[in-house]
């Protein structure tokens, strides 16, 4: 029997890039995935590419930002099929305008970017716990980075939020830990994604050299695959890391182990 037969997972920006990933990986499984996403048009052709798969994709609009998109989906995943078993909080934003000093960052960019990439976590966890300790128990993987660990010039939003996630992720281990809700989080270096497609972009210049460039400053000499997330989130799903809480996993082809990397 496929590992994740019939357990019920949201996937916060799960349209494209890691999420969908994660979204592949737990619908391979067997899973029945609620992918939540802004973008229509790539949850509907990431939904109508999975048939196939043991589980299913389902796919909700919602700005998880927002309150009431939160309690919709979490509504959602119930009302189709019974509970919640895992909430993979995994959007993130960082978008190339907000490449600034602090002191010059717009307020409304801050807010947007703490927004999305932090009290996203606060409030769907808000609206899954219930229905998990209704259930006796769950699991929550955060979806944080490296740039939560050590940073870099310019991205003061971003790991602000990144590194809060992390805070975020033992607090709620505690908060939770006797509800048999385990909460994690993994920090991906540099994985190939869209996010990182607009980055590079931003750069500007040859982009195949600052791909390489990027992928240089990864001992194992290369940038990762959403996927190579994705496994290490479904092992931190699964029973496997049954006595795993509170903690972070780095899938980050050796960079924070190197450092000064940025
Ligand atoms: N790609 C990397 O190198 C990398 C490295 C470290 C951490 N991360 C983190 O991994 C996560 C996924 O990154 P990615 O590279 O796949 O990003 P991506 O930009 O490729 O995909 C993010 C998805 O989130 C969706 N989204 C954006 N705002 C949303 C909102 N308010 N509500 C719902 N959906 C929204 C987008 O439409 C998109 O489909 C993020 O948390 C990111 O910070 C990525």
């Amino acid at each position: 029997m496929p590992a994740f037969n019939q357990k019920v997972v949201i996937v916060t920006g799960g349209a494209r890039g890691i999420g969908r990933g994660i979204g592949l990986a737990f619908a391979r499984e067997g899973a029945r995935v609620l992918c939540a996403d802004m973008d229509d048009q790539t949850g509907a052709r990431f939904v109508s590419e999975s048939a196939g798969l043991a589980g299913e994709i389902r796919f909700q609009h919602a700005d998880v930002s927002q309150s009431r998109d939160c309690q919709g989906l979490v509504n959602t995943a119930v009302s189709m099929w019974g509970t919640v078993d895992v909430l993979c909080n995994n959007v993130g934003i960082q978008p190339t305008t907000s490449y600034a000093a602090a002191h010059e960052l717009p307020e409304e960019a801050w807010d947007r970017i703490i927004n999305v990439n932090l009290k996203s976590c606060f409030l769907m966890t808000k609206y899954c716990v219930p229905v998990m300790k209704q259930h006796g128990g769950g699991v929550i993987i955060n979806t944080a980075s490296v740039q939560g660990l050590q940073s870099m010039k310019g991205v003061s939003a971003y790991a602000a939020s990144k590194g809060g996630l992390l805070s975020l992720t033992r607090q709620l281990a505690l908060e939770y830990a006797e509800d048999h809700i385990r909460v994690l989080a993994v920090n991906p270096g540099t994985i190939d994604t869209p996010l990182v497609d607009e980055a590079i972009r931003y750069v500007g210049g040859d982009e195949q050299s600052i791909r390489q460039q990027y992928a240089r400053a990864h001992p194992l000499g290369r940038i990762g695959q959403p996927d190579e997330v994705a496994q290490v989130v479904l092992f931190l799903a699964s029973e496997k890391a049954s006595f795993m809480t509170g903690e972070y996993v780095t899938v980050d082809g050796g960079m924070m182990a190197k450092g000064a990397w940025a």
